[in-house]
C-alpha cells in the first residue's frame, strides 16, 4: 500500500494508488463521474463508471482509515469532488510572492533549464502540457515575449494560435472593445490567453471577462509581469541571491514598464536598495517610489552614471521608449541617450561580480562593444524568458483546487 496520489493531469483529477494487493489502482474525475482503472495499461477504453459513494468506499479501503468521515462535511466533498475553474490570472508583478519566487518559479524555471540542454529531457516536456492550447492575442509589436511564449507552449506540447497584430488584424479596427473580445477568445477554451497592449489598466478590466487564465504580456507604462519574473530569475541564477543586493536602473524610467515591474517584485526581498538613473524627463514615477517607502526599500535617484556603477550589484539599463511620448521630447532624446550610454568603457567602472541586464531590445543605450564582457548578462537574460515562460505556463494551467 502506497500513499495515494491526488493530483490535476490534463485538465482531470486524477487519485492514483497501489491497493492492498499492490496493484495499481486509478480513479479520474471525468464528465462528473469517477472513473475507476486497475491495472490496466488504457484506462480509457476499460474504465467503468464509479457512483460517488462506491469511489468513497473503494478510497476508504486502500487509504485503510474511513475516508467517508472526511467527506462528511459539504467542503471536504467539495474539495474532493469538484474543483472551481479559478483562473490562474498573470496581471501584474506584484501578485506574486517570496513563496511562489523561490519555492515553484526558481526551482522549475532551473529543471527545465536542465532538461531543455539533454533531448530525453527536451522530449519529457513534451508531454507536460500537451493537448493544452495557447492564444497570443498582441496589440502591440513584440519578439521576444510572443515568440518566448509561443516556443515555451510548444515545447510543453501545447497548441498556439497567434493574433500578432491584433490591433489591425482583429475586430478592435473595427471599434470592438478588449472586455468583448476576451469574452469571445475565453469561450472557445483555450488554456490561457497572453495579452500585449498600449492601454494603461486595460488587462485588469479583461480579466474580469475571461474564463481562463490572462497573462499580462505588457501593457502600457505600468506592467510587463512576465518580463519581472524572468528578470528576478536572471539575477537569483546569476548571482545566487536577491537579498542585500544594490540594482541600479538606468535609461527611460518614467515611459518604461520593464523597471516599474521588477522594482515592485525586489521590493519584496530584504536589504535591496535601488538606485534610478536618469535625466530628469524621464524620472521614475512618485507611485512607484511611494511604494518603496511604504515597504522602506532604500532608493536614490542620481544623474551620475558612473557613480551609480561603481556602486552596482546588478545594472538593469533600458531603452528610451519613443512610441510612447510625445515627438518632440522622442527628438530631445537622441541627445539625452550619449550621456546614458553604456559600453566597454563604463564597464570598467563596475564591480568585477556585477552584471549588466537589458529587457531589450537595445537601440545605442548599449555599445556592442559590451557584448562580450562576461558581466553581460542581456542575452542569457532574454533565453531565461523560454524557461520562466515555460514554468508559468505550467503553473497557470493547472486548475485549483480550492
Ligand atoms: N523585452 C520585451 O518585452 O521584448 P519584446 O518587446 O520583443 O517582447
Amino acid at each position: 500500500m502506497t500513499t495515494p496520489r491526488f493530483y490535476m493531469y490534463q485538465n482531470e483529477l486524477v487519485l492514483e494508488a497501489l491497493n492492498e494487493k499492490d496493484r495499481y489502482v486509478c480513479f479520474i474525475f471525468r464528465f462528473g463521474k469517477w472513473l475507476h482503472y486497475e491495472n490496466v495499461i488504457d484506462p480509457v477504453v476499460t474504465g467503468t463508471h464509479l457512483t460517488e459513494t462506491e469511489a468513497t468506499a473503494w478510497l476508504a479501503q486502500i487509504w485503510s482509515r474511513d475516508f467517508r468521515q472526511e467527506l462528511s462535511t459539504a467542503e471536504a466533498k467539495r474539495k474532493l469532488f469538484c474543483w472551481k475553474n479559478k483562473p490562474r490570472h498573470v496581471l501584474r508583478s506584484q501578485q506574486f510572492d517570496r513563496e511562489f519566487l523561490e519555492k515553484y518559479l526558481f526551482c522549475e524555471s532551473n529543471r527545465i533549464q536542465v532538461l531543455m540542454a539533454q533531448r530525453g529531457g527536451r522530449e519529457s516536456l513534451r508531454q507536460t502540457c500537451r493537448h493544452r492550447i495557447l492564444l497570443t492575442h498582441f496589440y502591440e509589436p513584440s519578439t521576444r515575449t510572443r515568440l518566448s511564449f509561443e516556443f515555451a507552449a510548444l515545447h510543453l506540447g501545447m497548441h498556439v494560435l497567434t493574433t500578432e497584430n491584433a490591433a489591425e488584424f482583429s475586430s478592435a479596427i473595427k471599434g470592438e472593445s478588449a472586455e468583448d473580445t476576451i469574452r469571445i477568445l475565453s469561450g472557445y477554451h483555450p488554456d490561457a490567453i497572453v495579452v500585449r497592449h498600449k492601454q494603461d489598466g486595460i488587462i485588469d478590466r479583461m480579466a474580469r471577462f475571461s474564463s481562463v487564465p490572462l497573462i499580462n504580456g505588457g501593457e502600457g507604462t505600468v506592467q510587463h509581469p512576465t518580463q519581472a519574473l524572468l528578470d528576478v530569475y536572471t539575477i537569483f541564477s546569476e548571482k545566487k541571491q536577491i537579498d542585500g543586493l544594490t540594482v541600479v536602473f538606468g535609461g527611460d524610467l518614467k515611459y518604461g514598464r520593464t523597471v516599474r515591474s521588477l522594482a515592485y517584485l525586489l521590493s519584496k526581498f530584504d536589504g535591496v536598495k535601488l538606485v534610478f538613473v536618469s535625466h530628469p524627463a524621464f524620472k521614475m514615477g512618485e507611485d512607484l517610489k511611494d511604494h518603496l517607502r511604504e515597504r522602506k526599500v532604500e532608493f536614490e535617484e542620481t544623474e551620475s552614471v558612473n557613480n551609480a556603477l561603481r556602486q552596482a550589484d546588478v545594472v538593469y539599463w533600458t531603452r528610451v521608449q519613443k512610441e510612447r511620448m510625445s515627438e518632440d521630447l522622442a527628438k530631445e532624446s537622441e541627445k539625452i541617450i550619449s550621456r546614458f550610454t553604456i559600453g566597454r568603457e563604463e564597464l570598467r567602472n563596475m564591480k568585477q561580480d556585477a552584471i549588466l541586464m537589458h529587457p531589450l531590445p537595445r537601440l545605442r543605450e548599449i555599445r556592442s562593444d559590451a557584448d562580450l564582457d562576461p558581466r553581460s548578462a542581456y542575452f542569457r537574460q532574454a533565453e531565461n524568458g523560454l524557461y520562466v515562460r515555460m514554468a508559468l505556463l505550467q503553473w497557470v494551467t493547472e486548475p485549483e483546487i480550492d
